[in-house]
């Protein structure tokens, strides 16, 4: 990539205290254990408490980031939250956490690219850097889903947790940090995820509502099918742009919505089950947040080591896709 080599100096994690086991979603819908793991690999999700919204989350992660990085908040000039479950419309989830945060001099936007908002937040981010325009930027994926799940649709219902994960982005040696990015889009398949109430086009109603239109909808057999052929296609082409073989990969971070998804990943890339993180089964899908949390808890692992190739790959809603080479 062009410019200052750009890298993550820092990572943190957030996940609600509750858990919701697939016991408890057997007391809620007509759906059993068996069915959710073999279909999905997931076992259990945190679910935030009454009392916590997506910026209380992103909150949590970021001050575990910059502790981590070594820096103070009043260092940052940009934040950006990748989220499609904001505090509000507006202001801004980031605009929010700048405010908790005391990150005074930080520009501060959210990003809406489902899933895959993380990686088009890094993407967004490194470019800044890259360019001298900024020095630190705290990229966040955050989301809090069982605000916009539907409890009574067994289709989606067991699929979501909420958490947060964030990264402080900077300058780093040369060789290090950020080789490639692959972002991508296809809107003409935004009808199979989506959440079409309390917008500009279906606006807070008592029908809306009535409606349930303020859930997500999902047609599941379609996304799963985009997902596996999208996950190897930008995975290949980000390991294209930075000149990276599958052999040379030590890290696979991918978006963690379906066991089933991620083994095709891995099958893709020729790769073992040791060489990925999965914590799916922990967590369910995240959406923004699973992909940052899943590093954040690699590192703690001590998984990471220095000089390690990475790829992060992740799908979504929108449809996007995204992924990123990366060496640590
Ligand atoms: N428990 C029991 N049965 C269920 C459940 C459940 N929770 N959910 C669905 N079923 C039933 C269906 O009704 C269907 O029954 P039918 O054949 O009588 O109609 C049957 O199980 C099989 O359904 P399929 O859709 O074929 O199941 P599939 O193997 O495709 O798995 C799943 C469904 C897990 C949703 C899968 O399609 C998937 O993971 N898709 C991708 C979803 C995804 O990743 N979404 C998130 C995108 S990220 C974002 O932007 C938020």
């Amino acid at each position: 990539m062009n410019g200052i080599p750009v890298g993550i100096l820092g990572t943190g994690k957030y996940a609600p205290e509750r858990r919701l086991t697939n016991q408890d979603l057997e007391r809620m819908v007509d759906t059993n254990d068996e069915w959710i793991v073999s279909r999905t690999g997931i076992r259990e999700r945190r679910i935030a408490a009454e009392h916590e919204a997506t910026s209380d989350l992103a909150y949590e992660a970021s001050v575990r980031a910059l502790a981590a990085a070594g820096i103070t908040a009043d260092q940052l000039d940009l934040i950006i939250v990748a989220t499609i479950t904001p505090d509000m419309f507006f202001p801004s989830t980031a605009c929010i956490l700048q405010d908790r945060l005391g990150a005074k001099k930080a520009a501060a936007f959210d990003l809406s690219a489902a899933c895959s908002g993380f990686i088009y937040g890094l993407a967004n981010a490194s470019g800044f850097i890259a360019l001298g325009t900024y020095k630190y930027a705290l990229v966040i994926g955050a989301d809090t889903l069982s605000r916009i799940t539907d409890y009574t649709d067994r289709n989606t219902c067991v699929l979501f947790g909420d958490g947060a994960g964030a990264v402080v982005i900077g300058a780093v040696p040369e060789g290090r940090g950020f080789q490639s990015f692959e972002l991508g889009a296809d809107g003409s398949g935004g009808e199979h995820l989506r959440l079409p109430g309390g917008g500009s086009r279906v606006p807070s109603s008592e029908r809306s509502v009535a409606e349930r239109q303020h859930f997500m909808q999902m047609n599941g057999r379609e996304v799963f099918k985009f997902a596996a052929r999208i996950m190897g296609n930008a995975a290949d082409e980000a390991l294209r742009k930075a000149g990276v073989s599958k052999e040379e990969i030590d890290l696979l971070i991918p978006h963690q919505a379906n066991i089933r998804i991620i083994q095709s990943s891995l099958e893709r890339l020729n790769l073992p089950p040791e060489k990925c993180v999965i914590n799916v089964d922990k967590y369910g899908n995240m959406s923004a947040a699973s992909i940052p949390l899943a590093l954040a808890e690699a590192v703690e692992e001590g998984r990471v080591k220095d000089g390690d190739r990475i790829v992060l790959v992740g799908f979504g809603g929108g449809l996007t896709w995204g992924a990123s080479v990366l060496v640590w």
